[in-house]
């Protein structure tokens, strides 16, 4: 297993260029199932969840070919099988993402339940409710959910929570359905319109993407497109604290800094100063970290996925904040480790009081998910002397080469292999 070391107290300066967003790219990648045309995918972040997305594909059958510079194209010409296992769908969660476009491309579909993971129960109850309004017969058996229709047929789904991939499933099966689907209480993150974007490319009738109802009219088949993934916000807001919490003066280009707002008004409560440019964005840090409340929320609020980053800030704050989780029941992995870096953290049911202005010292951490990973880097940007972060596979799954990208920013961090030799000086220069 490959361990990250950092030398905390060097403060950002430089230029660090974003990737296309994993969670867009994810459900773009599965959308390719509902057609027999290439679908071409530009700025796809080479992140191990994708790749894993492509070898789920490859064993139903499609032709997945990845191309340098972050371009992908799928041919899922026929449809040699229609089953995704738990080896598979346990790696990744998102892997039930292909449970809508296969049942409405193919009629049928056997996906693994996910199981909880690191982050809460996460049940996939939703899609099957939403599935079966659109006509699908759902079996449950042996850890398995078994999908049928013959034709799918529009419907009107309410769903009692907002559910990102949820949404996502639906929107590609009542593409390919009979009759007009209406969503309602559906999610409005970036990557849901980016998603609808590709579909619509691809000859879907959808409408209202971006708001709390979406509109679909199904069509008989799609066809092929091309198309760019939007980039990556977590990990811009990523590099937009690690400037916040190291200090210094950084540019985060290829990024769209609208699909942070909350974010970016958030890290001007503290005294992060930002100037946003179309596609990029200067971030200066301020002296003087103010502490500042946060309460994670569905897009356009406060994205759950940016909590962790949020709270090693607060750890280096002038004064007490709180910071509360309301999407995932278990996101606060990342407390316990911060703690042993000497971080004031006290969490009351679903509320973390951070008590800020503790000096962090290096230690030796875990990783337990891809954004307690993020957040144990950039605690270590701040600590005083020497951090290890073990565990480190989970960080790869959705951030490309992030060690790379910091230090070509001036962050003293490098990687290990298993056998302790230095694996950053094998791999060529990230793009700054
Ligand atoms: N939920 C249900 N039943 C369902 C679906 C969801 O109870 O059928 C609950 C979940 O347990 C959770 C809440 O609804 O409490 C919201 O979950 P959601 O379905 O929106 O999460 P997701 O679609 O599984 C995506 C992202 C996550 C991100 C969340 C929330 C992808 C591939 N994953 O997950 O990303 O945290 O939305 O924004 O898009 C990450 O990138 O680190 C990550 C975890």
């Amino acid at each position: 297993m490959e361990k990250i070391r950092i030398v905390g107290g060097r403060p950002l300066e430089g230029t660090v260029r974003i990737g296309g967003a994993k969670n867009a790219a994810l459900p773009d990648v599965c959308a390719a199932l509902l057609t027999e045309k290439p679908v071409i995918l530009h700025n796809v972040p080479e992140v191990r969840d994708i790749r894993t997305m492509g070898h789920v594909l490859g064993d139903f059958g499609a032709d997945v070919e990845f191309k340098v510079g972050g371009t992908v194209e799928i041919a899922a010409r026929k449809l040699t099988s229609v089953e995704a296992t738990y080896e598979l769908v346990k790696t990744m969660r998102a892997s039930v993402l292909v449970l809508g476009p296969l049942v409405a491309r193919a009629g049928r579909a056997r996906v693994s339940l996910p199981g909880g993971c690191a982050i809460g129960a996460r049940p996939i109850n939703l899609h099957l409710q939403a599935l079966e309004k659109l006509g699908a017969t759902i079996r449950v058996e042996s850890g398995y959910v078994e999908a049928q229709a013959e034709r799918l047929r529009g419907a009107e789904i309410q769903f009692d929570t907002v559910t990102v991939t949820g949404t996502e499933n639906v929107m590609m099966a009542a593409s390919l359905a009979h009759g007009e689907t209406i969503m309602r209480n559906a999610a409005q993150e970036p990557e849901i319109v980016d998603l609808a974007d590709l579909l619509i490319k691809m000859g879907a009738r959808i409408q209202g993407a971006g708001g709390s109802t979406i509109r679909i009219d199904g069509v008989p088949t799609l066809h092929g497109a091309e198309h760019h993934v939007i980039p990556d916000r977590i990990e811009t807001g990523t590099f937009v604290i690690a400037c916040a919490i190291a200090g210094g003066d950084i540019e985060v280009r290829n990024c769209h800094p609208p699909h942070l707002r909350a974010v970016i008004d958030k890290l001007r409560e503290t005294g992060l100063r930002v100037e946003e440019g179309p596609d990029n964005m200067r971030i200066r840090a301020p002296r003087t970290v103010r502490p500042s409340d946060v309460t994670t929320v569905p897009h356009p609020g406060f994205p759950t996925d940016m909590q962790a980053q949020y709270m090693a800030l607060m750890t280096q704050a002038s004064g007490t904040s709180r910071i509360t989780e309301t999407i995932f029941e278990n996101r606060y992995m990342h407390v316990a480790e911060l703690q042993r870096m000497g971080a004031n953290i006290r969490v009351d049911g679903n509320t973390a009081i951070v008590t800020g202005h503790a000096p962090l010292s290096g230690a030796q951490v875990m990783a337990t998910d891809l954004r307690a990973s993020a957040c144990l880097l950039l605690a270590a940007l701040a600590a005083r002397g020497e951090t290890v972060v073990d565990r480190i596979y989970h960080l790869d799954r959705g951030y490309y080469r992030i060690d790379e990208k910091l230090r070509g920013i001036g962050a003293d961090i490098e990687r290990f292999d298993q056998g302790g030799r230095r694996a950053t000086d094998a791999l060529p220069a990230a793009e700054a």
